[in-house]
C-alpha cells in the first residue's frame, strides 16, 4: 500500500511539476548604490558615476507579476534619479524616475526605494538615470521572464546575452554639456561607441575591452539589445549571422529574419541568433544611422561572437552594416516590425479615437547674450520648448499644488505651415513653459508626431512613460488628415515605448489613456530633451476605487 502511495505522489508531483501554475508574485530586492569609480576606455582613465561600481550596471532579473524593490543610496555629488523605462507602473508614478516629473531627484547621502509591480509585461526593457545626462553611465538591463511555465512563443534558444549598446566621452559628459550649454551649441559628440561598455579592438587599448560571446555550434541564442546610448540612432549587425527578431519594447513581434536591426535610444530588441556557421570568430558591430545632413559620431563599435574552441589568433571578419544614411534600410525595416496579435498576446489597438493630438518638433535659436553667437539652441513641440519645474508635476497634481504647471498644452500647432518644405530660419513664435496635457481617464488618444524643417529636419525618437502605445502610422513628408488615416495599420501595428518619427516624416501612435498620473513624453535624444523637447500627459483619475493614483510613498525624496 505505501509504495502504491508514494509511487502515487510521485506521479503527483511530476504532474505538477509539468502543469502551469499562476504566477507566484516574488518580491526581488536589488540594492543601488550609486558611487563614482575610475574607469578606464581608450587609454585614459576618468571618474564615471556608477551603480554598484559597475559599468554598465547590474541586471534585474524579474518574472511577469514580480514584485520589485530597488533601494538607490547616493553616495554620488550628483542628484540622482532612475528610471524603469518601459515599466507601466500602474497608478504608480511615484516609481517611474523622471527628476522633477514623478519625484524630486534623491539627493547625496539619501535612499529612495522604488517600489512596484512587473504586470503584463514580458520580454527585455532597461533602466537608466533620469537627470541631466547622468544616463551615460547609470544604465542597465530589466530582464522579465514569462509566467513559470509559459514558453516564449519563439523556438527555446540555449542561453541569453544582453547586449547594451552606449556612447564614452573621453572627458566628463557633465562637463562636456555644461559647455554646450554656456556657449548655446550642441556638446562635444561622444568619443565611442560600446558593447556592454567596451569599444572593442577598432579603439585603442582595447585587450581588455572588447566584449566576447562564447558560443557553441549548433545552440541557439537570445540576445537582449538595448540601446542606451544617449543621441544616436544605432545599426546592429554579427558577421555571417542573420538574426530572427522576436520582441521589441518587451512585446513580442511577428518574427522576421534580417541581416542589420535598427535600434533607437530608449528602444529594445531580442533577436534569436543561430550558431550555425563555420566556427570561427566574427564580429558584432554598432554604427549610427543619420539621414539628416548633421554630424555624428560615426565610429563603430564591435564586439566578438566567438565559437568554442577557436583560438583568440584567428582574425575575426567584419559584418556589413548599413550606410549611415541609408533610408531605404530604415523605412523597409520599421515597417517589418508587427505585433504578434495572438489569440495570447493580441494587439488591443483603439478603433475609436476620443482625442485627436497633433504635435510638430521644431528647433530654434533664443536670444543669449553670453553665447558665442548671441543664440542658443532650443527644441520645441508645437512651439513650446518644456521648462523643468522644481516641484516633481506628479506631487503638483497629487497634492494639487497651484503654479507648478499649466495643463493648456495646445492640441495642434498655433499655425499650420508647410513642415516639410523648405528649411526655415524663423522662430514661429516660440515660446517656453511648463504647459502639459490634460487627459480624461480611460479615453482613447492618438497623437501624430509631426518633425519640421525648422532650421534642421531630423529623427526623433519619442518615449512615452506609463503606457505602450500602438504606432497605427508613418510617412515621409507632412501627415495629410484627409488622407493618411485610411492607411494606418488597425490590425497588428507595433506596440511599443519608443518609436521614431522619420526624418522629415510623421508617426501616428494611439493609446488608452487608463493609467492615471503625471506620465513624461519626449525625445529620447538626451541632446534634443535638454533643448526643450518634452511635454507630460496629466491623465485624470478615474472614478472607480482602483483608478486613482496611489498615495506617495513615505520616503519620497523631498522637493
Ligand atoms: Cu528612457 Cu524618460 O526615458
Amino acid at each position: 500500500m505505501a509504495r502504491v502511495l508514494s509511487l502515487f505522489t510521485f506521479l503527483f508531483l511530476g504532474f505538477l511539476g509539468l502543469i502551469s501554475f499562476p504566477a507566484e508574485a516574488a518580491i526581488k530586492k536589488y540594492q543601488f548604490d550609486i558611487q563614482v569609480k575610475n574607469v578606464s576606455r581608450l587609454c585614459h582613465a576618468k571618474p564615471i558615476v556608477t551603480v554598484n561600481g559597475r559599468f554598465p550596471g547590474p541586471t534585474i532579473y524579474v518574472r511577469e507579476g514580480d514584485r520589485v524593490l530597488v533601494n538607490v543610496t547616493n553616495h554620488a555629488q550628483y542628484n540622482m534619479s532612475i528610471h524603469w523605462h518601459g515599466i507601466k507602473q500602474y497608478r504608480n508614478g511615484w516609481a517611474d524616475g523622471p527628476a522633477y516629473i514623478t519625484q524630486c531627484p534623491i539627493q547625496t547621502g539619501s535612499s529612495y526605494t522604488y517600489d512596484f509591480n512587473v504586470t503584463g509585461q514580458r520580454g527585455t526593457l532597461w533602466w537608466h538615470a533620469h537627470i541631466l545626462w547622468l544616463r551615460a553611465t547609470v544604465y542597465g538591463a530589466i530582464v522579465i521572464m514569462p509566467n513559470q511555465g509559459t514558453p516564449f512563443p519563439f523556438p527555446q534558444p540555449n542561453r541569453e546575452v544582453e547586449i547594451l549598446l552606449g556612447e564614452w566621452w573621453h572627458s566628463d559628459v557633465e562637463e562636456v554639456v555644461k559647455e554646450g550649454t554656456n556657449m548655446g551649441l550642441p556638446p562635444n559628440m561622444s568619443d565611442a561607441h560600446t558593447i556592454n561598455g567596451k569599444p572593442g579592438p577598432l579603439f585603442p587599448c582595447a585587450e581588455k575591452h572588447t566584449f566576447v560571446m562564447e558560443v557553441e555550434l549548433g545552440k541557439t541564442y537570445l540576445l537582449r539589445i538595448i540601446n542606451s546610448a544617449l543621441n544616436d540612432e544605432l545599426f546592429f549587425a554579427i558577421a555571417g549571422h542573420n538574426m530572427t527578431v522576436v520582441e521589441v519594447d518587451a512585446v513580442y513581434t511577428k518574427p522576421f529574419t534580417t541581416s542589420a536591426i535598427l535600434i533607437a535610444p530608449g528602444q529594445t530588441t531580442n533577436v534569436l541568433v543561430q550558431a550555425n556557421q563555420i566556427p570561427g570568430r566574427y564580429f558584432m558591430a554598432t554604427r549610427p544611422f543619420m539621414d539628416a545632413p548633421l554630424s555624428i559620431d560615426n565610429r563603430t563599435a564591435t564586439a566578438i561572437l566567438q565559437y568554442k574552441g577557436i583560438p583568440n589568433t584567428v582574425l575575426p571578419t567584419l559584418p556589413q552594416l548599413p550606410l549611415s544614411n541609408d533610408t531605404e534600410f530604415a523605412i523597409s525595416y520599421n515597417k517589418k516590425l508587427r505585433s504578434l496579435n495572438s489569440p495570447k498576446y493580441p494587439a488591443n489597438v483603439p478603433l475609436k479615437v476620443d482625442r485627436n493630438l497633433f504635435y510638430t518638433i521644431g528647433f530654434g535659436k533664443n536670444s543669449c547674450p553670453t553665447c558665442v553667437n548671441g543664440t542658443k539652441l532650443i527644441a520645441s513641440l508645437n512651439n513650446i520648448s518644456f521648462v523643468m519645474p522644481q516641484i516633481a508635476l506628479l506631487q503638483a497634481h497629487f497634492s494639487n499644488i497651484k503654479g507648478v504647471y499649466r495643463a493648456d498644452f495646445p492640441d495642434k500647432p498655433p499655425t499650420p505651415f508647410n513642415y516639410t518644405g523648405a528649411p526655415l530660419t524663423a522662430n514661429l513664435g516660440t515660446s517656453t513653459g511648463t504647459r502639459v496635457s490634460k487627459i480624461a481617464f480611460n479615453s482613447t488618444v492618438e497623437l501624430v508626431l509631426q518633425d519640421t524643417n525648422l532650421l534642421t529636419v531630423e529623427s526623433h525618437p519619442f518615449h512615452l512613460h506609463g503606457y505602450n502605445f500602438f504606432v497605427v502610422g508613418t510617412g515621409i513628408g507632412n501627415f495629410d488628415p484627409a488622407k493618411d488615416p485610411a492607411k494606418y495599420n488597425l490590425v497588428d501595428p507595433m506596440e511599443r515605448n519608443t518609436v521614431g518619427v522619420p526624418t522629415g516624416g510623421w508617426t501616428a501612435i494611439r493609446f488608452r489613456a487608463d493609467n492615471p498620473g503625471v506620465w513624461f513624453m519626449h525625445c529620447h535624444l538626451e541632446l534634443h530633451t535638454g533643448w526643450g523637447l518634452k511635454t507630460a500627459f496629466v491623465v485624470e483619475d478615474g472614478p472607480g476605487q482602483d483608478q486613482s493614483v496611489l498615495p506617495p510613498p513615505k520616503d519620497l525624496p523631498p522637493c
